[in-house]
């Protein structure tokens, strides 16, 4: 381990992508733990390995939270090796510091390396067969951090959203307002789960790693992290309207409105996994947590991001 943390003193802990959703909040979930140091793109590019290697040996963190990454699923199928990059040769040498250091590095993956078969929750040993190159270079990432030996913590989780940022729930409130109907596709299945549960439960993770060190590398490794519950993404985009109809938006695309369609109606560039579930048992007998269903969350959600 290292010294630093040995000694009791309070870790400096290095947060990279500190202007993405889920970063946005371990800004504030981690203040507690330590001297947080956040840095966004601009400050630290996770694609610029030169940088990145310099930045490390200046400030010597303890603990590397990275919450950075290529997230274009569509646009990484054209840009394989941007993508690779940042999702997998960043989070490479993030590893061999954190393993020639001593430090930790928490680090997050996606339901997207699994393909989406079958209806059973995935659990963390099942095997990952990623459909796009989004989904193969989050993959790689996982793969280098283990292989590297470095203390660490992975967690994947699914379908992310945060009252900063864009993602699937603000897209379909935008939409709603602008057009009288909306088609969404209704047989990809997963857990939307919010910025802020992960960022809570990654602060709780890593309390917990650095204050029991003997029992700390025999809980690390790769956990699921997802709400409770699933449902579509129509069922979702369904829950989304009706819950800001209620809070008195008015939409010209109502709940009922939107069409429930299938995955070939809807072509894009990536594939996405039919069955996104995950069995986060794992976490939640580590933790002594209860993961909470995503209705509630999806709704603070919404009336954080629009006032209601
Ligand atoms: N969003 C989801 O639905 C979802 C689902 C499953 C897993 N995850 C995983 O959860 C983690 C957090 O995702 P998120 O939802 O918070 O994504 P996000 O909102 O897209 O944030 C990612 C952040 O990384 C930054 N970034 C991109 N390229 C970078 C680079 N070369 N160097 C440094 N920073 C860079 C982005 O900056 P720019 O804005 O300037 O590009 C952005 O601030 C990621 O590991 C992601 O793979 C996300």
């Amino acid at each position: 381990m290292n010294a630093a943390l040995r000694s009791g003193r309070s870790p400096r802990i290095l947060l990279l992508g500190a202007d993405g959703q889920l970063g946005w909040e371990l800004r504030r979930a981690l203040l507690p733990l330590g001297e947080l140091v956040p840095m966004g793109r601009a400050q630290a590019d996770l694609g610029d390995a030169a940088g990145l290697r310099a930045l490390l040996s200046g400030l010597r963190p303890q603990v590397v939270v990275n919450a950075a990454a290529y997230t274009a699923v569509d646009r990484a199928q054209d840009e394989p090796e941007a993508a690779q990059r940042v999702n997998a040769e960043g989070p490479a040498l993030l590893a061999d510091y954190a393993a020639a250091s001593g430090a930790w590095l928490l680090h997050y993956s996606t339901d997207y390396v699994f393909d989406g078969s079958g209806t059973r929750a995935w659990r963390e040993d099942d095997a990952p067969r990623p459909l796009s190159v989004y989904g193969r270079s989050k993959l790689d990432g996982e793969r280098a951090i283990r292989a590297s030996g470095c203390a660490h913590l992975i967690l994947r989780t699914s379908w992310v959203f945060a009252a900063r940022g864009a993602n699937f729930a603000k897209t379909m409130v935008r939409l709603a307002g602008e057009r009288e109907s909306l088609r969404v596709v209704a047989d990809q299945v997963g857990a939307p789960t919010s910025a802020e549960l992960i960022a809570d439960l990654s602060a709780l993770a890593l309390h917990r790693l650095l204050r029991e060190p003997e029992l700390a590398r025999a809980n690390a490794g790769l956990y699921h992290l997802s709400s409770s519950g699933s449902t579509s993404w129509h069922g979702y985009a369904c829950h989304v309207l009706e819950h800001v109809e209620r809070r008195g938006m008015r939409l010209r695309c109502r709940a009922a409105d939107v069409q429930a369609i299938g995955t070939a109606d809807y072509p894009v560039p990536a594939p996405r996994p039919a069955n996104s579930r995950l069995d986060c048992q794992a976490l939640q007998a580590w933790l002594g947590v209860w993961l909470p269903p995503w209705q509630p969350q999806v709704e603070r959600m919404l009336d954080e991001a629009y006032a209601l």
